[in-house]
């Protein structure tokens, strides 16, 4: 998943979304964005943000474990002053922006990925050939789509609907399924290889542990765990992973893209690791 940062350093896109946009999300990814035990200031910008839009609030409190549900409604019944809720909501679209774009703007994330190629050498090293492959966080299929016709079977494992609708349009042959990195709807050590592309970093539920054994568990013995520029490679160096970085390709310039979503970051790094047989 890409970081927006903070408000200073977000894409100008986030122009494009308002607090109440966080309601149209699908629960899976309110989920992923309000992590039970780790939602914190997130949780506390929300109920400031939404605090005289209590049926986005419900909404999005019915989608969360209760606890937390209750706590989002709780707090957003305190007062709060107007700039105050200004400066929560900026916070709070900063940090929901790229899951904003993946759910309501699938077409713009489908732009941005085709104008940021991954490298071809990069993917040629993938040991994809004839294999079952697991593409996990595939979005529209930038990655599905080179390795369909290399792989026997290909899973694209997609938690976000408009995209696995993308997917299933572009690969047929593929099988597009929903599910998260921390729960992968796949039989331990049926893969080959499970592969991730500019999806997982260091920190719980995108990534971190949980997302490492997970994808783990998926691998045959001897089979391989593949991490295509991550958010931070050195965690997963730390973990075994193998780290080759490739000359990064030029991304295609598009500058109405570049104004809303920032300059394009073709994925070149490549971390691998082989199981144990
Ligand atoms: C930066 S996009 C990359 C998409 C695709 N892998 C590619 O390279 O074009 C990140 C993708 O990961 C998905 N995603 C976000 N959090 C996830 C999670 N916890 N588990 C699985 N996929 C996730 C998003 O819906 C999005 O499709």
């Amino acid at each position: 998943m890409r970081d927006a940062g903070g408000v200073d350093t977000a894409p100008a896109g986030c122009e494009r979304f308002r607090a109440v946009d966080l309601a149209r999300l699908g629960r899976t990814t309110l989920n992923l964005l309000f992590p039970s035990g780790r939602a914190g200031s997130l949780l506390e910008d929300a109920a400031a943000a939404l605090g005289e839009e209590p049926e986005a609030v419900a909404t999005i409190a019915g989608a969360l474990p209760a606890p937390l549900g209750r706590r989002l409604l709780r707090r957003s019944r305190r007062p709060v002053p107007a700039r105050d809720r200004e400066a929560a909501e900026r916070r709070l679209v900063a940090a929901a922006f790229w899951y904003l774009v993946y759910e309501l703007a699938p077409e713009l994330w489908d732009r941005l990925a085709s104008a940021e190629p991954i490298v071809p050498q990069l993917l040629a090293d993938l040991p994809a050939d004839g294999g079952r492959v697991v593409d996990v966080g595939a979005g529209s299929g930038r990655l599905t789509a080179a390795l369909a016709p290399r792989a026997a079977i290909l899973v694209a494992v997609e938690p976000c609907p408009p995209l696995r609708r993308l997917l299933r349009a572009r690969c047929p042959g593929v099988h597009v399924v929903a599910g998260v990195g921390h729960r992968l709807p796949i039989r331990s050590r049926w893969a080959d290889l499970v592969v991730s592309c500019a999806t997982f970093g260091a920190r719980p539920p995108c990534g971190g542990e949980p997302v490492r054994s997970e994808l783990e568990r998926c691998a045959r013995p001897g089979g391989c765990v593949a991490l295509i520029s991550p958010e931070t490679p050195t965690w997963w160096r730390r973990h075994g992973y193998r780290m080759t970085v490739y000359p990064a390709l030029p991304g295609r310039a598009e500058a109405d893209l570049e104004a809303l979503l920032g300059p394009p970051d073709p994925p070149h790094v490549l971390l691998l690791k082989r199981l144990p047989d």
